[in-house]
């Protein structure tokens, strides 16, 4: 059942392509340069209705919904607040009936989501789900579905669940876009989405370029990662597919954060896991990555093909395939799934079923 894969976990990462083709599929119309969302329908005018989005999730779909703040509010203008569920549900947030409440879980059953989701009903807003489950409560109890066909995710790490929320909170993004009138031309958009999968494919097909690093770096106790942007929430994502699989301990920081105290840590010993792609801040995370290397850190950077500067100082480079930045974040999550599960079979814990995790935590 696994294919040929020795984990779950392997087998999830590398159906990604899949997965992605699947859950964009029917949403993209390319002769007519369109967006379909059906089992959302909005005009123009309910939009403009709309004061705020709250996005709302817990662990790995937390993650996904700090990206798609970024996503959103960059590309159609409107606020976006990101809460943990946990948080959400406990400290009186003021949500009413002109907002919406976008609520994503791969299960549709934690508990903690969905006690967020009552939180918001209850106060009025339109709920919006994004589930990878059919028939699991999430949907249920939402107005609006959009489902991620990323297939069943056995593994506990949750990966290509990660990426399919991604990609429909990329489309959903445009969507958002168009109906706000801040977006004219959608092709480029939707092309660079359906040459994603085959991207991915590429980074896959290095995957030995990743394991490599795993008898290097395996006897290290603590990692940082490093990102800007939208970046960041990919470096926390990347923090805790090695927590929870290697149980190493990982933590990531907004780059900018660093001379603010984590810098401190920094010796021989903290190995630094710096996200770099091309844009606006890769001048900053150039000089985030002077200060690692004059502190003698071993630095690990994913960047792009003409970032020469990272290839001289860096002690390891992942390069990564060009795409728009929005989609790049995805391009950038597979080396970090790739490392956090070689990391913890060069450890020899159990990959699929780590210690004290659950596939679904359906507990408060
Ligand atoms: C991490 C992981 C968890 C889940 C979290 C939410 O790899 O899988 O952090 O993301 O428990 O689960 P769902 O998305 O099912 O609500």
């Amino acid at each position: 059942e696994k294919g040929g894969y020795k984990h779950f976990m392997q087998k999830e990462i590398f159906e990604q392509p899949r997965a992605i083709t699947d859950t964009v599929r029917g949403h993209i119309d390319l002769d007519r340069d369109k967006l379909v969302f059906e089992e959302f329908p909005l005009t123009k005018k309910a939009f403009k209705k709309i004061e705020k989005i709250w996005i709302v999730a817990c662990g790995t779909s937390y993650h996904a919904s700090l990206v798609g703040k970024y996503m959103i509010e960059k590309m159609a203008l409107v606020p976006v607040e990101v809460d943990l569920a946990s948080e959400f549900r406990y400290r009186e947030p003021l949500i009413n009936q002109k907002m919406l409440l976008v609520v994503i879980s791969q299960s549709g059953e934690t508990a903690d989501t969905l006690a967020a989701l009552r939180e918001g009903k209850k106060r009025g807003a339109k709920t919006l789900g994004i589930c990878n489950v059919l028939g699991s409560t999430l949907p249920r109890e939402c107005d609006y579905v959009i489902y991620t066909h990323a297939g069943p995710e056995i593994g506990v790490a949750s990966t290509k669940a990660f990426t399919t929320q991604l990609a429909i909170l990329y489309l959903l993004s445009l969507y958002f876009a168009k109906l706000n009138g801040k977006l004219t031309e959608i092709r480029t958009f939707l092309e660079d989405m359906l040459r994603l999968p085959h991207q991915i494919e590429i980074i896959l097909k290095g995957a030995e370029v990743v394991e490599k690093l795993a008898p290097q770096y395996g006897n290290a106790h603590n990692f940082l990662y490093l990102g800007r942007g939208i970046y960041y929430p990919i470096a926390m994502e990347g923090a805790l597919k090695l927590k929870e699989i290697s149980y190493i301990h990982a933590e990531a920081y907004a780059a900018g954060e660093m001379k603010h105290g984590p810098i401190a840590l920094i010796d021989e010993n903290m190995p630094v896991v710096a996200l770099v792609p091309k844009g606006e801040t890769y001048p900053k995370m150039l000089s985030n990555i002077e200060e690692v290397i004059c502190r003698q850190g071993k630095l690990i950077a994913l960047t792009e093909k003409n970032c020469k500067e990272i290839g001289e100082k860096a002690n390891e480079v992942i390069y990564i395939p060009s795409s728009n930045p929005f989609l790049k974040t995805i391009l950038f999550t597979i080396p970090l799934q790739l490392f956090a599960y070689y990391m913890a079979v060069f450890k020899g814990t159990d990959v699929d079923q780590p210690r004290n995790l659950a596939k679904s935590v359906t507990v408060e």
